[in-house]
């Protein structure tokens, strides 16, 4: 068959690799001699791509080297995915990789490995924890073969290129996050196949074009998406999304502010839609969002007044509609919310502003028309927007019109929870060796109903009781304006994602400094003292990436 005849030649030269340099066999090589026999290995490599992806080979199929013994097959397959993988890092600067060799894949730097969930008598690859690994390559459809995976985290590396179809079969991934790389394309909709799937970071990449409508019905607990090319309205499902956080910021999201996000209110926690140009006025049912801690709707073209309601997000502690167009009187119940720290409303046209505004920690008043205020827009600026009467129904928004939640489109009816996990505590705790009843083969249903909110954007210091999360090494400065994958050190041959150069990077648009309170806890070097247990819910382990959201 023409798949074998190709994938041969591959494997034949793995053999002769493993004779040949039997202490340290290694599948990347860097200069020299060695590189026919590389890219010959490349070559073949993106045939044996080719095919596995158009016949879906079973990688029980391939032969690899006599001298490797595996203690199951799993960890075979996981080998045969780890190979293929350092084959394409075409840069690997903290020479994590530098130990991926031989059949002891546990042992790898940046791989976990637990017990099966469905075999207790075998180890298998459970985790992948590469963040802040600096490496450039791409992602290769092999990694599909890590079945067993519940995390995979390579965040702040340079991985460019897309997302390889074959993660459809990662049907245990419970946290995706490929942030600070440089992935482009479209959004990778084979995440909407992962029915394990809860947290779902892809902030700081290119991605670009639009949302798929079922992201918003799959049930996720976080979705980040920032800083990427994404462009569309947002959808009218959005407010099915059962997530605690959402962070939109920094795309290029038009038309109406997505009213049905209101019908989000037992979930949500923080949302951050900044730096999209959305355009319409606020919904009034805004006050149901009575879980919300963080709103930050700034910078985009907001009109009309603040609602009322927005008084009655009672646990409302951060709040930002700054630069918009908003105009009005403030309500006085907004500003005697019982745990508001911070409320920034410069740069729009309000009129009025009640004292209790003038009395909070943090407040923002400049650039509006608020006479006897300092930094006010000068009279002219006020009198020629205020002549022009805002009309709320000219921007043809959808009414608020909660229709049933359709049942989450990728999850299959979930089983009668025998055993579910526990649900992830609310702290990047580091993962002790839980051995994990291996629950029946139909998995039970993913834990969290409620879960803690992410550390992600921790509130204003108002309770320390987050549990302590590592060291703070405050990364200030944003991550470099992504260079196109080419611009890295002479690649022996041109990785796939070659073609998909950005025009030359221009600046890139960073806001304005990152507000503080939003930062994420500052990126802790990833802290596994043992084995992950699979699904058990490690609170989004991997720190985010970027000081900005
Ligand atoms: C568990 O794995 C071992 C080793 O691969 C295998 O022999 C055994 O049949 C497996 N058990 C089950 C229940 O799959
Ligand atoms: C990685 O390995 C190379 C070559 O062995 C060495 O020169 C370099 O210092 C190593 N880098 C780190 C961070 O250990
Ligand atoms: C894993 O690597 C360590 C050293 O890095 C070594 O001591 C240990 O024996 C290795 N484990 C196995 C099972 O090979
Ligand atoms: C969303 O709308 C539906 C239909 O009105 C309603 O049954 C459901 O309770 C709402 N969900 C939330 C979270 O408000
Ligand atoms: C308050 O929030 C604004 C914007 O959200 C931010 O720029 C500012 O630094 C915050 N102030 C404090 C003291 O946290």
């Amino acid at each position: 068959m023409k798949a074998k005849t190709h994938i041969l030649p591959f494997f034949a030269t793995l053999t002769l690799i493993c004779l040949t340099t039997a202490q340290h066999h290694s599948f990347s090589s860097n200069a020299g001699p060695r590189d026919s026999q590389t890219i010959h290995i490349k070559q073949s490599h993106r045939q044996l791509l080719h095919y596995r992806e158009e016949l879906d080979i079973e990688d029980e199929y391939l032969m690899l080297p006599a001298c490797l013994k595996f203690d199951n097959p799993r960890l075979r397959s996981a080998y045969i995915a780890l190979q293929a993988w350092k084959l394409a890092i075409i840069s690997d600067p903290l020479n994590l990789t530098s130990n991926w060799d031989g059949s002891d894949v546990c042992n790898y730097t940046g791989v976990f490995c637990a017990t099966s969930l469905d075999n207790s008598s075998i180890q298998t690859v459970a985790g992948i924890d590469l963040n802040h690994g600096d490496m450039a390559g791409h992602l290769v459809e092999e990694l599909g073969l890590l079945t067993d995976i519940a995390l995979f985290h390579v965040n702040s590396n340079r991985f460019c290129g897309k997302v390889p179809k074959s993660f459809k079969k990662l049907k245990l991934l419970y946290e995706l996050d490929l942030s600070n790389n440089r992935f482009a394309g479209r959004f990778p909709y084979v995440v909407l196949d992962l029915p394990k799937l809860k947290y779902l970071d892809l902030r700081f990449n290119e991605f670009e074009g639009d949302l798929p409508k079922e992201l918003f019905d799959k049930d996720l607990d976080a979705i980040f998406i920032n800083h990427n090319r994404f462009a569309l309205e947002l959808p009218d499902n959005f407010g099915n999304s059962p997530v605690s956080v959402i962070v939109l910021a920094n795309n290029k999201f038009h038309g109406c502010f997505p009213t049905s996000l209101v019908n989000m209110s037992k979930t949500l926690n923080e949302v951050i839609l900044m730096n999209n140009g959305l355009r319409s006025c606020l919904p009034r049912e805004i006050g149901l969002l009575k879980k919300v801690t963080v709103f930050d709707v700034s910078n985009n073209k907001l009109f009309g007044s603040l609602p009322d309601n927005i008084g009655e997000m009672e646990s409302l502690e951060l709040l930002n509609v700054a630069h918009n167009m908003l105009s009005g009187n403030i309500p006085g119940s907004v500003c005697m919310l019982p745990h508001l720290k911070n409320f920034s409303y410069a740069y729009n046209f309000f009129t009025g502003e009640p004292p209790a505004c003038l009395d909070l920690e943090n407040f923002d008043d400049g650039r509006n028309c608020l006479r006897n205020r300092p930094k006010q827009r000068s009279t002219l600026q006020c009198k020629v927007f205020l002549s022009r009467p805002v009309k709320c129904e000219a921007f043809k928004c959808h009414k608020f019109d909660p229709s049933p939640r359709p049942p989450p489109v990728t999850s299959p009816p979930p089983p009668p929870p025998q055993s579910p996990p526990p649900p992830p505590p609310p702290s990047p705790a580091p993962p002790s060796a839980l051995p994990s009843t291996p629950p029946p083969s139909s998995m039970p249903p993913p834990p969290p109903i409620n879960p803690p909110p992410p550390v992600y954007f921790p509130p204003p210091p108002p309770n320390p009781s987050p549990p302590p999360p590592p060291p703070p090494i405050y990364q200030s400065p944003p991550p470099p304006p992504p260079p196109s994958c080419a611009e890295h050190p002479p690649p022996p041959s041109p990785p796939p994602c070659h073609e998909q150069l950005p025009p030359p990077s221009p600046p890139v648009q960073y806001l304005p400094p990152p507000p503080p309170v939003y930062n994420s806890p500052p990126p802790p070097a990833p802290v596994y003292n043992g084995p992950l247990p699979p699904i058990s819910g490690i609170p989004y382990a991997s720190p985010p990436p970027p000081p900005l959201y």
